[in-house]
């Protein structure tokens, strides 16, 4: 169910839309159905349904997991009319679990459990104990049994004083779901087609209701304004820093370690404070990350230092413009490593040093304020402070060949296209319009004049 408005988040994104760890809520929903291995998922969306569903449909068709569906609920007349919209595409047979695209952080064993619970052939609700449970459905029950689910504002006094509510999420026999649907109604307190009138219809039809009762209050957590959304964001980056710490990751502080995405690790990485990862990265054995790094869609090589307040930014995981750093390489602080940088082993990148789409051999050092585009730099090559790599003519990018064992010194220009050869030296301050040839010195600048006993002139 993804149809409602999301008044409280005051904005103009359709609610579930809102990220959390960098992937939409109602994607997060989605995943735990692809965990469970789900045959189909049928998306309900109402309010923003266009952006809802192109949102959707993008992340999820390219990984082609199950059959995804979307049907839309407008107006919405409730949990129970949303349903109804979704029940003529089910297929017929199978366990029906139903999930709220505002609730992101159930996690799928749970699922699972519930739906062994449910077994095929019973009712089976996902509850929880609330110290303050007003605004939730209260479990009714008759000794052991599920009897019904009263709703906040339709319970009696001594209904409202039960504390185990129901989460909003369920599973249930496809087969007894339509015919329960045909019954529901919307004479209630609130004018709306409850699901949860179902329970009664299930007691009624002699279907066991069983409740799967859970006490982390996280996984039934829903997104309702930005408190509660950042929230749930502190809970999902706690519960990623412990499973990287259980994996024998030294996070400096896991509350302050943020994972948009999937970060790997090998055996001995530290990570010191206030690193953002998002998208794919995998950090090597050995590997540091200093404080206050922002690492997206990176391969570290085992051993490398990212010293503090280093950006790496690769694109796509797994194309050309991944970034790669090899190992033993030494980067920041206050580098900059952008799409389709590739630095081989023991490379060093210093401070304020620009990498694009250039590739870096073994030992190769740019250590001070330079900029590095569309080049390939061969092995040891030593890259003076302050120059740069004119690629780009205004129309075209060029590329850059610096070869093996290359001097260039502090201040050049290298105006692409342009080749250093290898053993080649450029002199510090240099434009470099043409070709050096191996082995050799090239200078551009203008020759050095000085005037002896220079007089410099005085205030009249
Ligand atoms: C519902 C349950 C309540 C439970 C609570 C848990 C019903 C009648 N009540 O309450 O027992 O304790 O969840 O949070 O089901 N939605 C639609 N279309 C609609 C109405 C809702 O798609 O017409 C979606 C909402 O966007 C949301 C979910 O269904 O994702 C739950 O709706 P919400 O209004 O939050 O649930 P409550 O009525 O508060
Ligand atoms: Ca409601």
């Amino acid at each position: 169910m993804a149809a409602g408005k999301g008044t409280r988040m005051k904005s103009k994104l359709p609610k579930v839309l809102h990220l959390l760890a960098g992937r939409a809520l109602v994607q997060h929903v989605i995943d735990t159905a692809a965990v469970l291995s789900a045959r189909q998922v049928i998306v309900i969306t109402g309010h923003g349904a266009t952006e809802v569903e192109a949102a959707i449909a993008i992340s999820t068709r390219a990984a082609g997991q199950f059959d995804l569906n979307f049907v839309r609920q407008e107006p919405q007349l409730g949990t129970g009319h949303a349903v109804q919209q979704a029940a003529p595409m089910l297929q017929g047979d199978g366990v029906v679990v139903v999930l709220s695209g505002d609730v992101p952080l159930t996690q799928a064993d749970t699922l699972t459990q519930l739906i062994s619970a449910c077994g095929g052939d019973k009712l089976a609700l996902l509850t929880i104990d609330f110290a303050n449970p007003t605004g939730y459905g209260r479990i009714v029950r008759q000794g052991d049994l599920v009897q019904a689910i009263a709703e906040q504002k339709d319970a009696t006094p001594a209904q409202r004083q039960i504390t185990e509510v129901y989460s909003g999420i369920m599973a249930l026999p496809a087969q007894q779901l339509n015919k329960w649907l045909a019954r529901l109604d919307n004479k209630n307190a609130q004018g709306e087609y409850y699901l949860t009138d179902i329970v009664k219809f299930a007691v009624a039809d002699g279907v066991p209701v069983v409740a799967h009762k859970i006490n982390d209050a996280t996984q039934v957590a829903g997104v309702n304004s930005p408190v509660q959304l950042a929230e749930l964001e502190r809970a999902y980056q706690r519960r990623v820093a412990l499973g990287l710490m259980e994996q024998g990751v030294r996070l400096i502080d896991p509350a302050r370690l943020d994972v948009r995405g999937v970060l790997k690790c090998g055996q001995d990485v530290s990570i010191d404070v206030n690193c953002v990862f998002e998208g794919q990265v995998s950090l090597g054995d050995g590997v540091k990350v200093g404080a206050n790094c922002v690492i997206k869609n990176a391969g570290i090589g085992a051993s490398a230092v990212i010293h503090p307040f280093s950006h790496i930014e690769g694109g796509k995981p797994g194309s050309k413009d991944a970034v790669e750093v090899g190992e033993g390489a030494l980067i920041g602080p206050f580098a900059r490593l952008r799409p389709g940088a590739k630095l081989g082993a023991g490379v060093h990148i210093g401070n304020f040093v620009e990498v694009k789409n250039s590739s870096l051999a073994k030992g190769a050092k740019a250590n001070h304020l330079a900029y590095l585009g569309d080049a390939t730099v061969g092995e040891r090559v030593n890259y003076g402070a302050g120059s740069i790599t004119a690629n780009y003519d205004g129309a075209n990018k060029h590329r850059t060949i610096i070869e093996a064992d290359v001097h260039i010194g502090s201040n050049c220009v290298l105006i692409a296209p342009v080749t250093v050869g290898a053993g080649g030296t450029v002199g510090g301050g240099t434009t470099l319009t043409k070709d050096t040839p191996p082995l050799a010195l090239s200078v551009a600048r203008a020759r050095q004049v000085s005037i002896s006993n220079w007089k410099r002139p005085s205030k009249k």
